[in-house]
Parts: structure tokens; C-alpha cells; sequence
């Protein structure tokens, strides 16, 4: 493995020299120069001692009690030195501040106090990642999908919605973060392995362990089926952030079924998501529902990303769309057509009814995939980031 150089940047002096010799502890890397404070813009002596050293890695330590100005100088050092690696170290208890570093273009998130051990494996994934892609290549987009309550149809929107992609675009993979996941039922797939053991084994994950980890459907669309013991998965954002930065370079799109799940690591999902699809019927307790999770989700500063799907869609006199938006308070996006029979026999057959090609159900879930990627031809998705705001 060649030797990294590496710029630490931490105005704490007794931090920046413990850095400095676990670095150069890891015998894999070298600390080629160090910074006592954050360059503020692109004209700073800071920046030009930094760009002069031309670092593999720059390692930023986010003062407890002053994290803007490292977010600010992280999103700066990635738009003045894109071929260096940002990795950020702070504390593991300040979930959004680890989300704002990630967002910010830091590839890995390191807890400090820090060990050697720490820093040689963050280290060790990044050579293997640019040894597999020589230049950082496209990322994907991440569709989450959540429901206003239980049956609402956010499993037979995901599953639809992934077969539909994978067969206009390919690349795409299904995830089942359910409470209990029914994707494989709905898909005839008996997988060996599923989200649990993805979770539990997230701290060694790269791309051929969670291959491995992947089930594949006839058509060629991936599934991490669910877990089939209804048990709170608790990684953590850190961990969880790696995760989904891992899909985004693997797949083109990445269609994550959340059902009734509702807890830290959804409104992570919802963070790392192009778009939010909040799946409702139009009665009102289903309404008051989408109202409430709704806001629970905006909470992270999600609510831009929201978009409403009115499933078993009947219209009903006197009652409009923009009722079900103002009910709800999000912005409508599809509609479903009420056809128990059509999905509830594709379900229990565990042939979605996306394969019934030419019906109108299979036709509304193409709409749907077309909808939701219709800027994507023209943006060529080059240098699209999931972590940068778009
Ligand atoms: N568009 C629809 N028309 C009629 N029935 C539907 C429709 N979508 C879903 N269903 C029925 O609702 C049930 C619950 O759907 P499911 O996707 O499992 O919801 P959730 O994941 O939100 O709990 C399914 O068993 C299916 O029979
Ligand atoms: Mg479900």
C-alpha cells in the first residue's frame, strides 16, 4: 500500500500532535503538515500551505463547541482540493453533526478520542476504494418510501417502484428497512442473508461483503430483504452513513422501503434521499396520519424532500387533491388506482404486478419511475454527490 500524506487541521495543540503520531503510527500514512486554524476562504495562507502539500487525506477535528466553522472550512478544502480525502473526527454524540460533515463532502466521520486502529482502517478503505475506481464515478439516488399507517401500500409502492427502475435503468437495489420485511414475500425470494446481518456487520462492511449480502430477483434488480424478527436495529449514524454511501456507488438507484418504521435511522434515510415518498389513502384518519409523520420527518429538515403518493386512489365527490395536500401538508406527487384484486393476488403469488406488463397498474408504477428520474437524463448525474445538497 503506497504511503498517504496527510494535512491535519485542529486548533486544539495538544489534539493536532496526538493526531500527528497516531498518523504517522499507522505506518501507512504521514502527516506532511498541520494547521492551528480553519482556512476561512480560498485566499488564505491557511488554504495555500495546504494546497502547496497537496495531501492524499485531510483530517479535520470539529471543535465540540464550534462546529460551523469546521462544516464551513470542510466544504471548502473539498471545493479547493477535490482529489483530497476529507476525514472528519468529532463526537459520535452530535448525530447532526456528523450528517452536516458527511453533507459537507467528509468521506469518513472518526470518533475521537481517536486510535491508531481508527485511522489505518478509514485509511486502508480508501486506498481499496480508489484502487477499484480510479476516479470517484457516479453516485446514485436514494428513494425512500414510508407510509402514513400500516397498509397504506409503502411495500407494494417500493417493490413496484424498484422493479420499474431496474428494468428502464438496471442498477438498482432494494432495501427493507420494515419493521418486519415482506419485500421478499412480494418478490417469491427466500434470501440467506438480510438487513440484520448487513447492521450487525457494518463496522468491516466494503462492496463485496455487502454484495454477498444482496439477494438477486429474475430481472436483475438486488434486494436486502428485511429482517423476519420484528427487533429494533440501532447502528450507528456514522456506521449507517457508510452504508448508504456505499449503495450510492454501487447502484444507480437505491429504493429503500421503510413501511411503518419511524426512528433515528429513517429520518437518516430520509437525510441521504433525493426523495421522500410518503404513501397515504385518502380517509382521514390516513391523512391525519401523513400529517404527523410528516412532521416528524421535517424535523431533520427533510420537508422539502417529502412528496405525498395517494394510494387505492378513488376520487370522492367533494372532496380534491389539494384537500388531501393541505390535510396532509405535503405536495402530491402520483396516484395509485384502488386494485385490491390486481395486488393482493400478486402478493400472495409473489409476482408484483409490475411484471404484468401493458395493465394500467404496471403502466402508473412505470409513470412513477419516469417521474422521479425525469432530470436525470439531461444532469448526466457526472458530478452528482449524495452528500452535497442538489
Ligand atoms: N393500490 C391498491 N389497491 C388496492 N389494494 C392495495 C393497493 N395497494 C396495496 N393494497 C393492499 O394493501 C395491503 C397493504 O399493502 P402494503 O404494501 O403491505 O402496505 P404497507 O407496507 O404500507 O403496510 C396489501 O396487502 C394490498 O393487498
Ligand atoms: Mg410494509
Amino acid at each position: 500500500m503506497p504511503e498517504l500524506s496527510v494535512v491535519i487541521v485542529a486548533t486544539d495543540n495538544e489534539q493536532r500532535t496526538v493526531l500527528q503520531v497516531l498518523v504517522d503510527g499507522t505506518s501507512v500514512a504521514s502527516t506532511v503538515h498541520t494547521c492551528a486554524t480553519f482556512p476561512v476562504a480560498a485566499s488564505d495562507p491557511v488554504m495555500r500551505r495546504v494546497q502547496a502539500a497537496s495531501p492524499d487525506v485531510l483530517l479535520i477535528d470539529i471543535p465540540t463547541d464550534n462546529h460551523p466553522v469546521a462544516m464551513r472550512a470542510i466544504e471548502l478544502l473539498r471545493q479547493e482540493l477535490p482529489d483530497s480525502a476529507v476525514f472528519a473526527i468529532g463526537s459520535l454524540s452530535q448525530p447532526q453533526v456528523i450528517v452536516s460533515a458527511m453533507r459537507a463532502g467528509a468521506r469518513e466521520f472518526i470518533e475521537r478520542p481517536t486510535t491508531t486502529t481508527d485511522l489505518l482502517e478509514a485509511f486502508v478503505r480508501l486506498t481499496t476504494a480508489q484502487r477499484r475506481v480510479h476516479k470517484e464515478g457516479p453516485r446514485g439516488k436514494v428513494f425512500s418510501i414510508v407510509n402514513a399507517k400500516g397498509g397504506s401500500g409503502a411495500t407494494t409502492v417500493a417493490v413496484n417502484l424498484a422493479l420499474a427502475l431496474q428494468s428502464a435503468f438496471g442498477q438498482t437495489a432494494l432495501i427493507d428497512l420494515a419493521p418486519l420485511g415482506h419485500t421478499a414475500l412480494h418478490l417469491n425470494l427466500k434470501p440467506l442473508f438480510n438487513i440484520s446481518d448487513a447492521t450487525r456487520n457494518l463496522h468491516r462492511m466494503d462492496s463485496s461483503l455487502l454484495e454477498s449480502f444482496m439477494t438477486r430477483h429474475s430481472g436483475g434488480l438486488q434486494l436486502l430483504a428485511g429482517t423476519n424478527t420484528p427487533a429494533a436495529i440501532e447502528p450507528s449514524t456514522a456506521e449507517f452513513v457508510r452504508l448508504f454511501d456505499m449503495l450510492v456507488t454501487h447502484y444507480r438507484y437505491v429504493v429503500v422501503d421503510n413501511s411503518s418504521r419511524l426512528d433515528a435511522a429513517s429520518r437518516l434515510v430520509a437525510n441521504v434521499s433525493e426523495c421522500v415518498l410518503l404513501v397515504a389513502c385518502t380517509d382521514v384518519a390516513s391523512l391525519w396520519s401523513a400529517a404527523r409523520v410528516q412532521q416528524y420527518l421535517g424535523e431533520t429538515g427533510n420537508r422539502e424532500r417529502l412528496r405525498l403518493i395517494l394510494n387505492r386512489f378513488r376520487k370522492v365527490p367533494g372532496f380534491t387533491e389539494s384537500d388531501a395536500e393541505n390535510a396532509a401538508g405535503v405536495k402530491l406527487l402520483w396516484r395509485v388506482p384502488n386494485q385490491y384484486f390486481a395486488i393482493s393476488s400478486a402478493i400472495d403469488r409473489g409476482a408484483p404486478v409490475m411484471e404484468q406488463s401493458h395493465t394500467e397498474i404496471a403502466r402508473c408504477f412505470s409513470g412513477l419511475a419516469q417521474e422521479l428520474t425525469r432530470n436525470d437524463a439531461d444532469v448526466k448525474r457526472a458530478a452528482w454527490s449524495l452528500f452535497k445538497s442538489v
